[in-house]
């Protein structure tokens, strides 16, 4: 926060800004020693990409910083409160797991054990209710502010938004708004972005988990991947109840970094996590090929032109 503020950060943010000199050097020293050749695929070209521009190994570690908050902080508490979400929903676990087993091959392992494979483009075109919470999850707990500099003197009905102002959009004050999503809007509703629910919604538009227009969140289809991948192979895979008590609690998110899209729970949820019965000896993998399949959510993507 307070290097975000600005101000004088060197004296304002000392140990922050120290903590950030610390983690490029980490991330350089990393690069230096060739750590980077036995990253995932992203990882490499996204320093190469920097190295083929001329950048110094030094500024590809800084950038990184950045790309780092990107790539991470609002990805995985996503796939937390999709986790926490679906499963402290009564029976939502239960249908979804039905569509993931309906599109999940089974063949023969190597040693013989039964393999189960998810493909993530299966997942996109036969899983509406697991798409439709993962929307949904978006929705109701993300909390970004677009942020823009309003160019001309421009009307809005019959606000003026004066040349040279920054405009704050947020997201959660839309998502939150009765008048667009009805009397439910503070509620998470699994099956509202089913496409039979589509009459009850408003227009696409009103859907800014990801932002829009020219800073639309270009990660928005990577996260996607990732976050249906992980909640699909778990909820196939583990049975998970509270470590405490008979319910689920959802944490409060009131310390969640000024930097975030998706809220950050204040505390740990302590779980039991079992094998699904049944399901001891088979052996698990995912398919990310053709994982170019988009799942349409914003506007831009599905061409709403009115
Ligand atoms: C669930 C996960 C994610 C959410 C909710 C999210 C959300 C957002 C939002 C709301 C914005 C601002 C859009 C605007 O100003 O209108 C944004 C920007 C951005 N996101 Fe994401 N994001 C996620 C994951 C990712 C991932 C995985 C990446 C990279 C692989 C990424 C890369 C970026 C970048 C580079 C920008 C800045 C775009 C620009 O200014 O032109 N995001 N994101």
């Amino acid at each position: 926060m307070s290097i975000i503020v600005g101000f004088l950060p060197s004296i304002t943010a000392r140990k922050p800004v120290k903590a950030r000199e610390k983690l490029i050097d980490a991330i350089e020293a990393y690069y230096r020693a060739g750590g980077v050749q036995d990253a995932s695929s992203l990882a490499r070209n996204r320093y190469q990409i920097g190295v083929d521009h001329g950048i110094s190994v030094h500024d590809v570690a800084r950038y990184e910083v950045g790309g780092s908050l990107a790539i991470l902080l609002n990805t995985a508490p996503a796939t937390f409160w999709t986790l926490l979400l679906l499963h402290s929903h009564s029976g939502l676990v239960r249908d979804i797991r039905k569509e993931i087993d309906a599109c999940t091959e089974t063949t023969l392992a190597e040693n013989g054990s039964p393999l189960k494979t998810i493909n993530i483009n299966s997942l996109k075109e036969s899983c509406p209710l697991l798409l439709s919470s993962y929307q949904e999850v978006i929705r109701y707990r993300t909390m970004g502010t677009s942020v823009r500099m309003v160019m001309e003197d421009t009307y809005l009905d019959q606000w003026l938004l004066k040349k040279g102002a920054m405009l704050q959009i947020p997201s959660r004050v839309i998502h939150q708004d009765t008048d667009l999503w009805g009397a439910t809007a503070a509620e998470f509703n699994p099956r509202r972005f089913l496409p039979e629910e589509k009459p009850n919604r408003p227009r696409d538009i009103c859907f800014r988990g990801f932002g829009g227009g020219k800073t639309l969140c270009p990660g928005r289809h990577f996260a996607t991947n990732e976050v249906l991948a992980v909640v699909a192979a778990f909820i196939a895979r583990f049975d998970m109840k509270p470590a405490e008590g008979d319910g689920w609690e959802i944490p409060t998110a009131e310390n969640t970094n000024l930097a975030a899209v998706v809220m950050e729970p204040d505390r740990d949820i302590l779980v039991e996590i079992e094998t699904r019965q049944g399901f001891e000896n088979v052996e698990w993998a995912i398919n990310l090929d053709r994982s170019g399949m988009t799942f349409a959510m914003v506007t831009e993507d599905i061409g709403e032109t009115e």
